[in-house]
């Protein structure tokens, strides 16, 4: 998969940018508040539908318009096959649309499927020092891409999730009405369990390998780390009646569900410490990224499905060597990886290094304009 164009208006701070974007790796450099991570920011709309910024889309659209659209066209190189993919959102309708080749999208999972997009960005130590809904999404969007039956019991068991929650508020249940659900709750509950830890297996396997072999400090985590999946439940692996039983009390005091795979969490040690209290920041980085090449690595492996990578300010916390280790092992996944360095001469070396290997274009961003530099 690739992005050949791309075209935004009145997204963020750029009023207007047709760009074609077919090179593997494509650079973007310029000050601060120059529009890097708005451009960022519309790519991973095209994919998701959602901003990485912001919950709130409108905030997304520049303050001089009512409607900002996202314009892109994909390719993917293995089915010989292009589509069109569009993103708009309107502030006085409150109104998002998402087209894939000129039809309306029923759903983001749609777009998702269509175009898988990651993105690395300052914030992702949050994957390790925040809370566990990011790690959750993690594991989620990697088992939705490669399990296409998961998306649809994981709706189903939100479904009767947001149904028994509803009953405990209510306040006035009984055992026997709950239990009418929870045969089914616990079924499909079991089921995301599984999927989930079939391919976190796969994952940590393939994680531990990849800090193997990249280079002898991420050797070294390696060897020390424990990474865990915990299925949100208290005992055991598997979802239990009784287990479900015994904190109905809890649940309708507390006027929700307090088992299931909404409390499922990742733990990451290294010598059975919690990552962030041993890793330098820069490290904490590295593992992350490599969390991330692993989850490419299973979607080369079982779909041939290629990913686009955004790396937003690359040089934060990584130094040069790690910067180059980790845009390489993401293009020799093929990867297509768009990538913003607040520092000419960066982009310069990075340019420059992998020029020959790979096409490469570089860009200068300033005021919301990009023009190209090299290619
Ligand atoms: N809705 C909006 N309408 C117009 N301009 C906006 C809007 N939201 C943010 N901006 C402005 O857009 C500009 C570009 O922001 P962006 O975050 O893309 O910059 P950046 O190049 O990533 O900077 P940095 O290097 O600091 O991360 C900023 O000046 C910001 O104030
Ligand atoms: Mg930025």
């Amino acid at each position: 998969m690739g992005l050949s164009r791309i075209a935004f208006t009145n997204l963020r701070n750029i009023s207007s940018l047709k760009l074609d974007t077919s090179a593997r790796l494509l650079l973007f450099h310029g000050n601060n508040g120059s529009g890097k991570s708005s451009l960022l920011e519309g790519v991973y709309l095209l994919g998701r539908g959602a901003s990485f910024r912001t919950k709130e889309l409108d905030y997304a659209v520049s303050h001089l318009s009512d409607e900002m659209v996202c314009f892109g066209e994909a390719v993917n190189e293995d089915a010989g096959k292009s589509f069109r993919i569009g993103v708009s959102r309107q502030k006085t309708g409150k109104l998002t649309r998402v087209r894939i080749n000129g039809e309306s999208a029923r759903t983001l999972s749609e777009l998702a499927a269509a175009l898988p997009i990651l993105i690395v960005t300052p914030d992702t130590f949050g994957f390790i020092n925040g809370g566990p809904g990011e790690r959750r999404r993690f594991v989620d969007w990697g088992v939705f891409h490669v399990e296409h039956q998961f998306k649809v019991v994981w709706q189903n068991w939100r479904k009767l999730l947001l149904q028994r929650n509803k009953l405990l508020k209510s306040g006035n249940i009984s055992r026997s009405e709950l239990s009418a659900w929870d045969n089914q709750y616990v079924a499909y509950s079991d089921e995301i369990s599984r999927y989930r830890d079939a391919y976190f297996a796969e994952l940590k396997e393939i994680l531990i390998e990849s800090l193997k072999e990249s280079s002898e400090q991420t050797r070294d985590i390696g060897d020390k780390l424990t990474i865990t999946l915990s299925n949100g439940w208290y005992q055991n692996d598997v979802i239990h009646m009784e287990q479900l039983a015994s904190s109905v009390e809890s649940d309708v005091k507390k006027g929700f569900t307090t088992l299931g795979p909404h409390r499922a969490d990742i733990k990451v040690k290294v010598g059975g410490v919690h990552a962030k209290e041993v890793l330098s920041r820069g490290q904490q980085k590295t593992l992350i990224t490599h969390l991330y090449l692993s989850q490419l690595e299973i979607l080369r492996r079982r779909t041939n499905q290629r990913p686009i990578v955004l790396i937003d300010d690359v040089g934060a916390e990584l130094d040069t060597g790690n910067q180059v280790t980790l845009l390489t092992r993401m293009l020799e996944k093929g990867a297509q990886v768009f990538v913003t360095v607040l520092d000419k001469q960066q982009s310069e070396y990075l340019f420059g290094h992998f020029n020959q290997e790979y096409d490469t274009q570089m860009f200068h961003v300033e005021q919301g304009a990009v023009t190209k530099v090299h290619n």
